[in-house]
């Protein structure tokens, strides 16, 4: 994709389309219209100016001066939000990209909306921009049928073109935008491409492209580390799993790391537990959260931010067979303690517990990991808001925030004693589920919990948010990429 930023005279520039969103408010309305015919010398038609009224949701696409223009609807600037603006211009994108143009200028908003710095208004335009256009269709041979990628060069126009950092705030956005993109990538590909060994190759490429350190640990080095938990959920596949942890020291020497663990289921049956056919392969994205870790080191390295940060995530399948893992069966984790499995198919607080623990090696500031964990989560909050369990009110406010800022959206379940004594084992030192289906979530949740000592722990349960689906307006069916413009909106606040 071309990206570049211009002025806003429309003589200096060729595009197939030019997207401009309009609020409905009269005024502002016949402003935009105005805004066309200075620009270029020509009266709108005032059929158009009749059916296109500027309402949120509203897309029209005219011919005018020898210019395809798409106008997009805001609403009432009173009650426009940034999220209205991401969507309304990931409508336009999308709109030119299915007329099949090649090349699109968009005019940046650059006002004010209430509520929103000038970076966060440009940075959402950008990023919505190129998130909309995004396609997983690297395996269709004849893409004719199917929505190709064909816009291929976006022109950002903008009254403020050299002024006011445009220009870095537009390559922070792209920079984010591509990296939701890679998470989106690696959770989409099927299982038999992205096996535990594939991710750990994607990942020690981008650790060399963008400037972080890679450390892969191989089943030899896990048996050797005794990571009992990871290793049971593995022991029944032909790939081998990895412990990958990504290192970037962008903060002072000395300064704390924050940690980000990622579960990276790359194929969840359930194991002996096994799930129901119907559906499974959705489970190819039982790696979300590793997914989002990796995305997330790609964000902050590309963009130097100030702080220390280790990503690990925990690779492996979740396979039945001769030598899988069993329920009964007690495992010893990375820390000692005792688990007892239930149910083979809670794989993946084994994974994070193990992953987790490591992390705690590294003294961090705190520990924030990231899974497709249960259903229960899609049950309680849908694929709309992320649940989040937490030991810690500081940390969880500076999540929950950046999730409003992103529109990743959290929401907090409780971490009581109440919750933990469901997992207590008759027979271990704990046990991989709770009773019954009551609160899976929770108990899922501080299963990890127990692994984490007493750092300031956040777990965000992405099952729901994680995978979508349908398409929205710039989230894709399948993958989203979920946590990368959580992650690194939470870090570029805290350096
Ligand atoms: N990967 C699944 C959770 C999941 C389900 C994610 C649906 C996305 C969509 C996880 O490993 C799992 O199977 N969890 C079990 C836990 C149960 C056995 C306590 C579940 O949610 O049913
Ligand atoms: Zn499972
Ligand atoms: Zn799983």
């Amino acid at each position: 994709m071309k990206i570049t930023t211009k002025g806003l005279n429309l003589e200096r520039i060729k595009a197939d389309a030019y997207l401009l969103a309009c609020f409905e408010d009269k005024k502002l309305l016949e402003e935009s219209f105005n805004f066309l015919e200075t620009n270029t010398g020509k009266p709108v038609d005032g059929l158009i100016k009749d059916d296109f009224k500027g309402k949120n949701s509203q897309l029209k696409s005219f011919y005018h001066a020898g210019r395809r223009f798409i106008l997009t609807g805001l609403g009432k600037r009173k009650l426009c939000t940034l999220e209205i603006l991401r969507c309304s211009t990931a409508r336009a994108m999308k709109a030119a990209d299915s007329n099949g143009n090649k090349s699109v200028a968009l005019f940046l908003y650059d006002g004010e909306l209430i509520d929103y710095s000038f970076e966060e208004i440009i940075t959402g335009q950008v990023e919505a921009s190129l998130l909309s256009l995004y396609k997983f269709n690297k395996y269709i041979h004849n893409k004719k049928d199917t929505p190709k990628d064909q816009i291929n060069e976006i022109i950002f126009l903008t009254s403020q073109a050299k002024k006011r950092n445009v220009e870095k705030h537009i390559n922070t956005a792209v920079i984010i935008a591509e990296s939701n993109i890679n998470a989106r990538d690696l959770g989409n590909e099927p299982s038999n491409i992205a096996t535990p060994q594939y991710v750990a190759g994607v990942i020690n490429s981008y650790g060399k492209k963008y400037g972080f350190n890679v450390k892969t640990f191989d089943k030899k080095a896990l048996v050797k580390m005794k990571m009992g938990c990871l290793l049971a959920v593995a022991q029944g596949s032909a790939n081998e799993p990895r412990m990958v942890v990504m290192t970037y020291n962008g903060g002072k020497k000395g300064q704390k790391p924050y940690a980000i663990v990622g579960k990276g289921v790359t194929f969840d049956t359930g194991g002996i537990s096994i799930k129901p056919s119907q559906g499974m392969e959705s489970m190819k994205m039982d790696m979300n959260g590793a997914a989002a870790v990796i995305g997330t080191m790609n964000a902050v390295a590309r963009l130097k931010l100030k702080v220390n940060l280790i990503g690990i995530v925990g690779l492996t399948e979740n396979m039945p067979g001769g030598s899988a893992y069993k329920p009964g069966d007690i495992i010893t984790s990375y820390d000692g303690k005792t688990v007892e499995v239930l149910n083979t198919d809670a794989e993946g607080r084994l994974v994070l517990a193990d992953c987790v623990s490591y992390a705690t090696e590294f003294k961090p500031k705190c520990i924030i990991d990231l899974a497709t964990l249960t259903g229960a989560a899609l049950i309680a909050l849908g694929h709309t808001s992320t649940a989040l369990i937490s030991n810690n009110d500081e940390l969880s406010e500076k999540l929950i925030k950046a999730g409003n800022d992103t529109f990743e959206r959290l929401w907090r379940l409780p971490d009581w004693d109440d919750y933990d004594r469901l997992i207590d084992s008759e027979v271990a030192d704990v046990a991989n589920i709770g009773q019954g289906r009551l609160a899976g979530t929770i108990t899922g949740a501080l299963f990890i919990k127990r692994f984490v000592k007493d750092y300031p722990w956040a777990h965000l349960d992405i099952a729901g948010t994680g995978m979508s689906p349908k398409a929205g307006d710039y989230v894709p069916k399948f993958s989203t990429g979920v946590g990368v413009r959580l992650l690194t909106r939470m870090f570029k606040d805290s350096q």
